[in-house]
This record gives structure tokens, C-alpha cells and sequence, in this order.
């Protein structure tokens, strides 16, 4: 399958599919480009230095359908089956999501449904949650709401901060976004009802 992924900022994710990718553990998979909101995003560098193609499409003082639309455009005309939202941090509008039903996946720092949204650590934290974590899921059309594919847990302190706490589950989103890649770019990965069942090997 031909992955694009989307990423706004820093792309350890990013980065993370790229070195599971280079090491073999997405054999079903070709990272084919990056589209970056943003022109400082770090991810670009990350595309660079393993020469991926990028694409820039700015957001700002654009209507939300016209940048979708030009996201739409990049990923039919490189054959794109796979969206990968990488810290992507906009809204894909009901064009996108239509067109590539159950093929956008999104890695959300927070055990999904609990703390959906923009602030997901600072919401665990506020609302005394003693575990947190981080989930990969398909994309719908809600904020971070679609039928959740893979999660891993951390446990929050009472010292902990927004930095901490991010700092913590990082690692564990960069270890099962690719994994969750791997399972849907293998076929593994079947939908139900809103649930997602994992096929044995
Ligand atoms: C991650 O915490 C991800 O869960 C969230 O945005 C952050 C992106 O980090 N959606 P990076 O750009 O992949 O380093």
C-alpha cells in the first residue's frame, strides 16, 4: 500500500514509521510522500534526510475545502491508498474521510474515548486521571473518535506535567503507530460495527 503521511510539527512519529519501515517492519508498506501543513514543521528535514517527497500546502488564510482539496489532489495523483495523521494538526474535512473510508489512521496521547481534543494531557491531568496513555485509530468524521485499533498505558504521578507525561507516552506512540501500519497495510485489521478486530498471524 502507498502511504502518505501528514504531520504538522516535529514527526518523531514520523520518524518512527520511517525507521520501522528501513528495518523491515512494514513489508506492506511504502512511505511515498509527507504533506506538511506547515513550513517550519521538523518532519520536512525528516523527509530530507531520507529522501521522501514532501509537499507544503499551507493552511493559513485558505478555506478549509480549498486546502483540503489540494490534499485530495496530491494523494489521488501519487496513488496514496494509506493516510497516516502524524501529529497533523488539522481537521480533515468529510472530502477526505469520504474518499478513504477506514484508510486514515490518527495517534491520538490520551486512552481514547477519554480525553479527546488538541489538550489531551493537560485533560488527563486536570481531571485526576491516574492513567493515561495513547491510542491509533481509524479517522471519522468526530475529533478523534473513530474505532480505536491499538493503546498502550502509562501511569500518571502527582508531580505530573503536561511536559512529563508527553515525554512519557511518546515513546509508546512511537512504538505502536507503526505496528498498527503494519497490521492494516497486512490486511490484519477488520471493522465491525465501530470495533476493530486484530487477525491472528
Ligand atoms: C503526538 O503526541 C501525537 O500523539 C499528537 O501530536 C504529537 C506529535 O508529535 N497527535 P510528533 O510531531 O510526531 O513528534
Amino acid at each position: 500500500m502507498e502511504i502518505a503521511v501528514l504531520a504538522s510539527g516535529n514527526g518523531s512519529n514520523f520518524q518512527a514509521i520511517i525507521d520501522a519501515s528501513i528495518s523491515g517492519k512494514i513489508p506492506n508498506g511504502n512511505i511515498k510522500l509527507l504533506i506538511v501543513n506547515n513550513k517550519e514543521a521538523y518532519a520536512i528535514e525528516r523527509a530530507k534526510k531520507n529522501n521522501i517527497p514532501y509537499y507544503l500546502i499551507e493552511s493559513n488564510s485558505k478555506e478549509r475545502a480549498q486546502f483540503d482539496l489540494e490534499i485530495l489532489d496530491r494523494l489521488k495523483k501519487n496513488n496514496i491508498d494509506l493516510i497516516v495523521l502524524a501529529g497533523f494538526m488539522r481537521i480533515l474535512s468529510p472530502i477526505i474521510i469520504k474518499e478513504y473510508r477506514n484508510k486514515i489512521i490518527n495517534i491520538h496521547p490520551s486512552l481514547l474515548p477519554l480525553f479527546p481534543g488538541a489538550h489531551a494531557h493537560r485533560d488527563a491531568i486536570l481531571a485526576g486521571a491516574t492513567k493515561s496513555g495513547c491510542t491509533v485509530h481509524f479517522v471519522d468524521e468526530g475529533i478523534d473518535t473513530g474505532p480505536i485499533i491499538l493503546q498502550e498505558t502509562v501511569t500518571i504521578t502527582k508531580e505530573e506535567t503536561e511536559e512529563t507525561l508527553s515525554k512519557k507516552i511518546l515513546p509508546l506512540e512511537h512504538k505502536i503507530f507503526p505496528k498498527a501500519i503494519d497490521l492494516l497495510t497486512s490486511q490484519k485489521l477488520k471493522i465491525n460495527e465501530g470495533k476493530v478486530t486484530i487477525e491472528a498471524d
